[in-house]
Parts: C-alpha cells; structure tokens; sequence
C-alpha cells in the first residue's frame, strides 16, 4: 500500500527521542527518509540504525548555523532532495520572570526560536531546488496563551507564530509552505513529573506522541497543500478555555 509520504525526504530536529523520534517512526513507515538531527548523538544513532536504510542521523546543535548548513548538505548527498523541515528541537526552563535567569532566556530563546530560523535560512535552497515543500515548525499551547514561571518557554514559542507567518509570506511563491503546530501537554521526556490531573482541559487527560506525528503526517504529505500560514492546535482543547472536569 502507497504510503502517504513516499519519496519524501524530511529533516527533523530534536527527533533522538520524545515526540521528534516517534515522528520520525511514523515518517518512515509512511514511505519518507528520515534525517534524524540532534545534540544526543547515542539515542540518535540508535534510532537510525534501527530505522534502517531510510534513516541517518547527524549531529546537530540548532543553535549552530554552520552545522545547519552540514546537516543539510548531508541530507542532500545521502538521499537526493530535501522535501520536509521540522524544527521540533526545543527546551524549557522554569522560573518565573523576576527570577529568570539571563542564561536561561538566551539559551531557551536561542534553541526554539533563533534555532528555528537559521533551520529555514540553511534550508531554503534544498526545498526550492526540490519544486517545494513544507516547514513545520512546533510551537506550543504556549505560543497561543500564557503560563505561569516559563518566560523564555513562552516567549520564544508566541516568536515562532511570527517566523512562520513572514517564512509563509516570503517562501510562498517556491511553493514552500510554511505552518505551527501546538501540542498540549504531550506525555515524553520533556515533561516528566508534571503529570497532573487534566481537569481544566475539555477531554480530560494529556495526549500521546501519537496523536502529534499524525497532524506531522498530516503537514508533511501533501494532504495539506493548501494549507500555509496557519496554526494547528492538537490539546485536548486547553486553549478553548477553562474546563470544570470532576
Ligand atoms: N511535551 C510537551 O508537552 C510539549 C508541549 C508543547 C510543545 N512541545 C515541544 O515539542 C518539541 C519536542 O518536545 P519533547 O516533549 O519531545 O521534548 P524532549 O525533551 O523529549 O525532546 C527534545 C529534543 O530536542 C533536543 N535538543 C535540545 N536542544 C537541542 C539543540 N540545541 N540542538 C539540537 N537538538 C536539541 C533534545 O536533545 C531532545 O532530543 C519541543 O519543541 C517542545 O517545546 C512539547
């Protein structure tokens, strides 16, 4: 049977574990080659190996603009074209603003937003030399609403709806599409110990990695071809407001 992303080759970062490697579980099970990007260069490789012939992984730090720029000469002369980025590499901190430490901003500003820029600016070229593509960049419930003791989080993850709305507009016409997605709380590494009752959220419970690689599946086939811009939310409903849940 014809998966829904074959032939594609798609670029994600952060993917050695949590969400960024169920996508690329999922990716390549639907037909993609998969460049499985990150620092945690162990898990990486494992999840490569076990992906098989359509999986490499590189090393990558997003914050590094001349690793961006190897990460994708990789990908091209491993597998031919460059089809799909996701910028899904992110981390969080936690204190709240008049506490926040200066180190925490940079870092947490420099991964998820500045990190997601130069992936764009590094990536651009493959994708139009491509015909076209899709940019998916994650950013949050915390890029829709705020939180409590997550400045940095939040701040870089509202910046995101910026850098895709301008990369839609300016890419647009080499047919790149460019979109966010918004997890809720998504059960992975990143947020271990914080799994408290979801009583304020409509349905109740947090979401699997799962449910976020099918809205990726989604954004990376051309199932969405008409769609660029825009901003996909997949929570349970925590940002239509406040549920009063038993
Ligand atoms: N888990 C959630 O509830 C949730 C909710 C909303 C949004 N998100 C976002 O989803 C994305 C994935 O999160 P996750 O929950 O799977 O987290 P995770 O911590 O399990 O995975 C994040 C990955 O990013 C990598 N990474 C960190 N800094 C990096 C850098 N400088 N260069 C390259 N890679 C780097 C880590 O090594 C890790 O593999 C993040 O952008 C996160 O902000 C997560």
């Amino acid at each position: 049977m014809a998966g829904r992303v074959d032939g594609k080759v798609v670029l994600i970062t952060g993917a050695a574990r949590g969400m960024g490697a169920h996508h690329a579980r999922v990716l390549v099970a639907e037909g993609a080659s998969v460049v499985i990007a990150d620092v945690l260069e162990d898990a990486g490789s494992l999840l490569a190996e076990e992906l098989g012939e359509r999986a490499r992984f590189v090393k990558l730090d997003v914050r590094e603009f001349e690793q961006w720029e190897a990460a994708v000469r990789l990908t091209v002369a491993e597998f031919g074209r460059l089809d799909v980025l996701i910028n899904n590499a992110g981390l969080v901190r936690s204190a709240p603003i008049d506490q926040h430490s200066i180190e925490d901003w940079d870092l947490v500003i420099a991964v998820n937003l500045t990190g997601s820029f130069y992936g764009i600016r590094a990536s651009a070229e493959a994708l139009k030399a491509a015909g076209g593509g899709s940019i998916i960049n994650v950013s949050s419930d915390a890029g829709l609403q705020g939180y409590e003791r997550i400045t940095g989080y939040n701040a870089s993850k509202f910046g995101l709806r910026g850098l895709t709305k301008n990369a839609a507009l300016d890419l647009g016409r080499y047919g790149i599409r460019v979109n966010t997605i918004h997890p809720g709380l998504i059960r992975t590494p990143m947020v271990e110990g914080l799994e408290f009752p979801q009583n304020h959220v409509a349905l109740g419970r947090m979401g699997e990695m799962e449910e976020l690689s099918r809205l990726v599946l989604f954004l990376a086939s051309d199932d969405s071809s008409f769609s660029t811009g825009a901003e996909f939310v997949a929570d349970g409903g925590e940002s239509a407001g406040l549920a009063h849940r038993d």
